[in-house]
């Protein structure tokens, strides 16, 4: 279990490039499995969630492997439809796979997905969305089991769901006819897996609004794509430099995907510059507290931001309310921070931070991805020195926290 040690009260200052976004990836190297052929993934992060799909791309019989900054998938034979219980459990995001699994093999099984650190991860979404388009879904002990020739459908999703979305796209470019997705999830990532499928032969159209249309059956073939940089990773590293003072600027992602986040920022007190290719935040003084933050689905204030961004207000003059209606538990780092001095109070959904002069270091625990990252956010504006411990949960979505964090001036190392 890796532990990082952050003495506090740095600085950060320099330029650092923000590596591929997970969660254009995730659906991405499950859509490799639609084309027979070769796909080359570029600016593909070297995550444990990367190199998770790619072993589930390996058990379905697909050649996957790293090269440099791009991964190459060739999916011209599979002869597998089985994800493993293991892998499963190991990255409960491999649900993605349904789709494009069904839509080439014409069956697919893997146990059901549980819960997470985040709370109840419900898939019913994808079930109805596998079911509208042809496919027979049988869950039983924990498994699912689908299967079915597709045909094209109109699908309404009750939520914007990002997941059930690309589950729909990917299980929609096999489908035979036509296929609608009203109420769709509108991330970027969505926009990225769109352009990707289309690079291979397929037909998709409307990402990022609210409708996707999907011409089903058209063949397909492999393709060369690179991935957007990562929004959520670019949040948390304004964040630490909101939260640690002085200056940094990102490239790699479009100020765009995040602008939602660099206005708060630019409430509590930063300078934020916004260019074409890069994002520059300056922070010289002390942070004020900001009007209510309300997660929601994209573009709204992103749910994953939410945590790094309560590590910076923690320490501010003010009070800053937090309201997150996306997942349910999704504040497991308050206590965490508690423990460095900060003073938050929840009720349900909602969070009210009551900004402090200043945090001390502590030893605090991660419970999951991005409230990992914030407890690192807060340590480097603490007086002191803070060990946060399972840095496992960090991995999953950050290439090298240490190593771009280190490269800004911050003392972060892991043991
Ligand atoms: C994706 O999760 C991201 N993961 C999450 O990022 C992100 O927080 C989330 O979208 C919201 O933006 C990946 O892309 C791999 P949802 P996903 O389906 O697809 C409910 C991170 O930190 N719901 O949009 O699982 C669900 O319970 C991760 O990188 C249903 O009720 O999110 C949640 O409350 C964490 N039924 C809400 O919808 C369903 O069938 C939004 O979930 C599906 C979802």
């Amino acid at each position: 279990m890796s532990t990082y040690i952050v003495e506090g009260g740095r600085p950060l200052e320099g330029s650092v490039r923000v590596h591929g976004a997970k969660n254009s990836v995730l659906p991405i190297l499950a859509a490799c499995l639609l084309a027979p052929g070769e796909c080359v993934i570029h600016n593909c992060p070297e995550l444990s969630d990367v190199r998770a799909s790619l072993d589930i791309l390996r058990r379905l019989g697909c050649r996957a492997e790293r090269q440099g900054e791009a991964v190459v998938v060739d999916a011209s034979a599979p002869t597998g439809w089985e994800v493993p219980d293991a892998l499963m459990r190991e990255m409960r995001s491999s649900v993605i796979f349904l789709g494009a699994i069904l839509g080439r093999m014409g069956q697919a099984q893997l146990c059901a997905p549980g819960g997470c650190e985040l709370g109840p991860r419900p898939i019913d979404l994808h079930l109805a969305a596998i079911r509208a388009l042809g496919g027979a879904v049988e869950e039983a002990e924990g498994g699912l089991r689908c299967s079915g020739r597709l045909r094209g459908a109109d699908i309404v999703l009750s939520l914007p769901s990002v997941g059930a979305t690309e589950n729909a796209m990917l299980a929609a470019v096999s489908a035979h006819g036509d296929t609608t997705i009203t109420n769709a999830a509108r991330e970027p990532e969505i926009v990225d897996l769109q352009n990707f499928l289309n690079t291979l032969g397929a037909d998709v159209r409307g990402a990022g609004s609210s409708v996707i249309t999907v011409r089903g059956g058209a063949p397909l073939h492999g393709g060369e794509y690179t991935v957007m940089g990562d929004r959520i990773v670019a949040a948390t590293y304004l964040a630490a430099a909101a939260s640690a003072g002085g200056e940094v600027e990102l490239t790699g992602v479009d100020w765009r995907h995040l602008s939602t986040v660099t206005a708060v920022l630019r409430e509590a007190g930063c300078a934020v510059e916004s260019r074409a290719a890069s994002i520059r935040l300056g922070c010289r003084g002390p942070l004020r507290g900001v009007p209510p933050v309300r997660t929601a689905p994209y573009p709204g204030f992103p749910t994953d931001a939410q945590a790094p961004l309560m590590a910076v207000m923690a320490r501010s003059s003010g009070c800053t309310v937090f309201v997150e209606n996306i997942f349910e538990s999704r504040y497991r780092h308050v206590d965490e921070l508690t423990r460095m001095g900060a003073d938050i109070r929840v009720e349900g959904r909602v969070a009210v931070v009551y900004g402090v002069p200043r945090l001390h270091g502590a030893k605090v625990q991660a419970a999951d991805l991005r409230g990992g990252a914030a407890l690192v956010v807060a340590a480097l504006g603490a007086e002191g020195r803070t060990a946060v411990s399972g840095v496992r949960h960090i991995d999953r979505g950050y290439q090298s926290l240490e190593g771009d964090l280190s490269a800004l001036g911050a003392s972060i190392r892991r043991i």
